[in-house]
């Protein structure tokens, strides 16, 4: 019987998409004001979803408590108001979507997580703009 253990977490950040082997009419052109060299905001969200057999003995797929912690540390400390591109390693020669923030954000999750639980992560960009990986 597997079942679904969610938390919801929060940062803000900013970014900017742009590719430094492109000119900037062309960043201009793919990525419109997202590629503004002056950077912009979101307010992110993001739901983690732990997926596993409940264990007998205690009842839980994992400890929430503990799930809150790994976020807090993992993702919330290093990307919470800061400058991805500029801040945060991982973005240094890839480009902050919320595709590539998603792939980020999982693997520095899975890499904490016991084998035997499956990982879905869901980030919210903007209230209408969201994107799920799940490590395929
Ligand atoms: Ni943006």
């Amino acid at each position: 019987m597997k079942v679904t253990v969610n938390r919801r977490a929060h940062f803000n950040a900013a970014h900017r998409l742009h590719r430094k082997d492109w000119d900037d009419e062309k960043n201009r052109q793919v990525f419109g004001k997202c590629s503004n060299p002056h950077y912009h905001g979101h307010n992110y969200e993001l739901i983690v979803a732990v997926t596993g057999e409940i264990d007998e003995q205690t009842g839980f797929v994992m400890d929430l408590k503990d799930l809150k912690e790994l976020i807090y540390n993992k993702i919330e400390v290093p990307f919470d108001h800061k400058n991805l591109n500029v801040e945060v390693p991982e973005f240094k020669d890839l480009n902050p979507t919320a595709e590539n923030i998603s792939v980020v954000i999982w693997r520095k999750l899975r890499a904490e997580l016991e084998p035997h639980l499956d990982l879905e992560v869901t980030l919210y960009e903007t209230p209408r703009n969201f994107v799920t990986y799940k490590g395929e």
